[in-house]
């Protein structure tokens, strides 16, 4: 069956030629037009090759009969949490009478992640499409696409395309003559990770301060922006959808492995030959096959040494590492790091997730301590300051951290990190405080060695010197 699939993937790609060809190992299906040979984002381009086809197709169906063919398809968020997204549509509630609104996710601003800008700036009308079939099928007429504030091009890109599309009728009144109406507005977003937080960013739409809302009660579908039922979705995600129409829910299934179905684009950055995107069949890659076969392996002299799966919030996986897995039958089996498939549910059962597919390299050269404090101050820098765990806690980690890369830091900081890190786990609004604690967590658990190494015996007297601390880095020779 895997080889099969591929096969298909590959006969798909001889039919259209690329400026930077997938490998045959992909299945291209939401970036099947990104790097093609004379494409463009215009409506035309679109048009000539089948675009807004399956919008035809949904507008003769039953919104019910949309979100049920999303059911089938087993189709999964993929903007961090994998939560199914028929499912999700579901919980708007049924004797609902005001209205409901859809949000597409374009934030974008996970550490790793870089796939849905590219979809924005070579393929907007796939996300439209998926987003007008999307409205239809929630009862949406209107809809915002929430833009990374420094996507400035792709919100220009999206409000032209969004012309197009009116232009045409395939949003607007009565679109394509159904009777349903959707307008699609494209929103800047504040520029703060934390607005790409479903809730931080419906707080933003409506022009606050993007601080998240608590949950329960404020669980969008129910509560969302002003505080009617909102379905909120990443840009994949809603892409998806289209494709789902076209397949049909259950022939969408077979892509993939049970649970984990369809494809999912990857985004490989850090100490790898070829980083970059990969559009592949959930489950049906191993991390041996994506490092080496697909990104080439790691660089000369150098070993691959640890792995951040899904966006830097994800938990860090060590590539010497070996999990033991309960099987459906209640007995138990072991997984090296390398045959981890790249799917949802054994991502998490090793310790970490798939999130949002940003897949974070480190080789033999990066010194964990240099990692931690990396994070830890991008943690430090995004907290919107609402919990007093997250805001203090994620400033704490990244001094204690800061203290660890100058060569300041002694061994009992690592207990007094860690610390921070349990202080801040599953005490605050929103899922930030845990996606900050995650990485030290695991990196002290996985590291501590090598951590421990950079700390010095003499430093626990010593009051911290924020002077004396730049100055020894800056006289350390470069690594
Ligand atoms: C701190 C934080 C940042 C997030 N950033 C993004 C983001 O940039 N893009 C995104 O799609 N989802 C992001 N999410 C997840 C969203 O809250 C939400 O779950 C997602 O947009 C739902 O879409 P999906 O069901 O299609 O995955 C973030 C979550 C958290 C906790
Ligand atoms: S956990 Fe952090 S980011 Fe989330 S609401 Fe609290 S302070 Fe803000």
């Amino acid at each position: 069956m895997a080889g099969m699939a591929v096969n298909i993937a590959a006969e798909r790609h001889r039919m259209i030629t690329y400026t930077k060809p997938p490998h045959p190992r992909e299945y291209r299906l939401i970036f099947k037009n990104v790097d093609r040979e004379g494409w463009d984002a215009s409506i035309d381009c679109y048009l000539r090759d089948g675009g807004y086809a399956e919008l035809k197709q949904a507008m003769g169906m039953q919104p019910k009969e949309i979100t049920e063919e999303v059911k089938k398809s087993g189709l999964r968020g993929r903007g961090g949490a994998g939560f199914p997204t028929g499912m999700k549509w579901t919980f708007i509630p049924p004797n609902n009478t005001k209205p409901v609104y859809l949000i597409c996710n374009c934030d974008e601003s996970e550490p790793g992640t870089f796939k849905d800008r590219y979809i924005v700036h070579q393929d907007p009308h796939q996300l439209l499409e998926g987003m007008v079939i999307s409205a239809y099928a929630v009862g949406a007429h209107t809809a915002y696409i929430y833009v990374r504030e420094e996507f400035p091009q792709a919100a220009l890109i999206l409000e032209r395309a969004i012309e197009e599309a009116r232009a045409r009728n395939f949003l607007g009144s009565n679109v394509l003559g159904s009777g349903f109406d959707v307008e699609i507005y494209v929103h800047r977003g504040a520029g703060a990770y934390i607005c790409g937080e479903e809730t931080g960013l419906i707080e933003s739409l409506e022009g606050k301060r993007p601080y998240p809302r608590i949950k329960p009660p404020y669980f969008p579908a129910a509560l969302g922006l002003y505080m009617c039922p909102t379905i909120v979705n990443n840009v994949e995600s809603l892409c998806h959808v289209k494709h789902v129409i076209r397949m049909g829910g259950d022939e969408y299934a077979k892509l993939g492995v049970p649970r984990n179905t369809g494809t999912r684009l990857l985004c490989v950055s850090g100490d790898v030959r070829n980083p970059g995107y990969f559009e592949i069949e959930v489950g049906k890659l191993t991390m041996r096959e994506l490092l080496y076969d697909l990104c080439g392996g790691p660089k000369d002299g150098r070993e691959f040494k640890a792995v951040i799966p899904g966006g830097s919030s994800a938990k860090i996986l060590r590539c010497d590492e070996t999990y033991t897995l309960k099987n459906p039958d209640g007995s138990s089996r072991e997984l090296t790091f390398w045959d981890i498939p790249l799917d949802f549910d054994t991502i998490a059962a090793c310790g970490s997730m798939a999130g949002s597919g940003g897949v974070i390299v480190m080789d033999n050269s990066r010194k964990m301590s240099w990692v931690l404090n990396n994070l830890n101050a991008f943690y430090a820098h995004e907290s919107c300051g609402q919990c007093t765990p997250c805001r203090e806690g994620s400033t704490w980690m990244k001094k204690i951290s800061d203290r660890l890369v100058s060569g300041d830091a002694a061994p009992a900081d690592l207990t007094t990190l860690e610390s921070v890190a349990y202080q801040i786990d599953g005490q605050t609004v929103c899922a930030f405080g845990e996606a900050s604690s995650w990485p030290v967590k695991a990196i002290i658990a996985k590291f501590r060695d090598e951590l421990l190494a950079d700390t010095r015996a003499d430093a626990a007297a010593e009051p911290h010197n924020p002077e004396a601390a730049a100055q020894r880095r800056y006289l350390q020779p470069a690594r």
